[in-house]
């Protein structure tokens, strides 16, 4: 796992219920174990805060993203502090609002899967729409004060036609999308409807090494990585000419902070204006690793060839040759409707939180590349080691 700058340190014990004496901000994050609540609370602790996370209870361990700022619970430090919860128990989310008293709640937790969404309607808008709801409403009925940031989503936009800013009517073409402009709804009626300081950032997709293996960013990389290990001979995707506008995750949690130290509650586009097809991706990750792709053939047929290989970027696997195909299409990833074009126009964040997107896309692309293979050379080096260890062992 890559870590990025950090000074601060957690733990898994329960927190005091009273509120505490420290002057230092305390925030909440539900889906602290994603992509992006891992890299806000990096920042949070960089900041000073102390950062409660929600986590779900799982029959294995689903904080490898967050395992790396993880320290004794007994250590007095202790800045981070997880608790057991779900977007659908509203019980324990009026509860641990009321005990943590946080000054700002960052609510990630979400079903975030488009293609999942169209298989599970009903869960995702339980999850990813209702969700925010009960969370609204125990910040409500606890009574107390703070400030509410909504994982609020491109996706919504649909096909409305870019490039889309704060202004551009939502579209949804997804039961995801839809659950998120439910959500978003939600945290405008209880802004304007009881004050509360709620906004919504609404960012276009973000990527990163820490990014889900199953969006097609990472999908990619890792079977990159994988296909140059001689782990896997193919990668199998959906539809290669959607256009995406692909920032970076640590750039994007940043504006997510800055949203909630504003004067005033307002609801912000972030995105880097920037798009590239599935495709572009693609011949940037393979480029990047030596191989150069051609594509041959149309729609379900098409097929990624090797047009060329880069000898000083080997190893490569030694059967590997110029006119083998690595990617196929697998309809199974076509979804029964398309977000085809997503362009965003952040003037807005621009001018009132002066963010910027720091890393662009073929940057981007190469940090994900390098630390699949990274990740994969290490566990090589692992198991070269334990063979070295095996063999001596039965020399002896
Ligand atoms: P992610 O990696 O899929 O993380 C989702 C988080 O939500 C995980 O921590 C997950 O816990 C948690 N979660 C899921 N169901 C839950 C439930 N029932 N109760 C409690 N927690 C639950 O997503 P992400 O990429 O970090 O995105 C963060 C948020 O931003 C999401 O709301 C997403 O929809 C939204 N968003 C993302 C992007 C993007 O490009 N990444 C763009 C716009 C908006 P487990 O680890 O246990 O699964
Ligand atoms: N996942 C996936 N897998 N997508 C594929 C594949 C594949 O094998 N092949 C092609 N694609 C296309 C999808 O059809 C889509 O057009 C595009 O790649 C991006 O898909 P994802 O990476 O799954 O992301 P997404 O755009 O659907 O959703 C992400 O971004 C949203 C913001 O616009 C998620 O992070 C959402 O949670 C987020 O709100």
């Amino acid at each position: 796992m890559e870590r990025t700058k950090f000074t601060g340190k957690h733990s898994r014990e329960k927190p005091s219920t009273s509120a505490s004496a420290s002057t230092c901000r305390k925030a909440l994050i539900t889906g602290i174990t994603g992509q992006d609540g891992s890299y806000l609370a990096e920042l949070l602790l960089s900041k000073g805060y102390k950062v409660h996370g929600l986590i779900r209870r799982s029959s294995t361990f689903n904080t490898e993203r967050i395992d790396h700022i993880y320290v004794d619970p007994h250590d007095s430090e202790a800045k981070l502090f997880l608790h057991y919860g779900d977007m659908t128990d509203s019980g324990q989310l009026t509860n641990l609002i009321y005990n943590v008293k946080p000054d700002e709640i960052y609510h990630l937790a979400a079903q975030s899967h488009v293609r999942v969404s169209f298989d599970m309607p009903e869960f995702t808008g339980d999850i990813t729409g209702i969700g925010t709801t009960r969370l609204l409403e125990a910040i409500r009925r606890s009574g107390i004060k703070t400030r509410f940031y909504q994982a609020s989503s491109s996706e919504m936009f649909g096909d409305s036609p870019a490039p889309q800013n704060e202004e551009t009517p939502f579209k949804p073409q997804s039961p995801y999308g839809a659950a998120k402009v439910y959500a978003y709804w939600m945290a405008r009626n209880y802004r304007e409807g009881y004050g509360m300081f709620a906004v919504n950032g609404i960012l276009f997709n973000h990527e990163s090494p820490r990014r889900g293996e199953t969006f097609v960013t990472r999908k990619t990389t890792r079977a990159l990585a994988r296909i140059k290990f001689g782990l896997q001979d193919k990668l199998y995707l959906g539809n290669l000419d959607a256009k995406r506008d692909w920032g970076y995750a640590p750039d994007y949690v940043e504006a997510m902070w800055l949203m909630l130290q504003q004067k005033e509650p307002d609801d912000f586009v972030i995105a880097t204006g920037e798009t590239h097809s599935v495709k572009e991706f693609v011949n940037l990750a393979f480029a990047h690793a030596g191989i150069e792709i051609e594509w041959k053939g149309k729609s379900k047929s098409e097929k990624g060839i090797i047009r060329s290989l880069t000898s000083n970027l080997q190893p490569l696997p030694s059967n590997m040759k110029v006119g083998d195909c690595l990617i196929e299409i697998d309809p199974r990833y076509f979804r029964p409707l398309e977000v085809g074009f997503l362009q965003g126009d952040a003037s807005k964040a621009r001018k009132i939180l002066n963010w910027e997107p720091k890393v662009r896309f073929k940057e981007m692309v190469k940090i994900m590349v390098d630390s699949d293979i990274k990740d994969l050379e290490k566990m090589k080096q692992c198991q070269d080691v334990i063979r070295k260890l095996s063999d001596n062992k039965s020399r002896q």
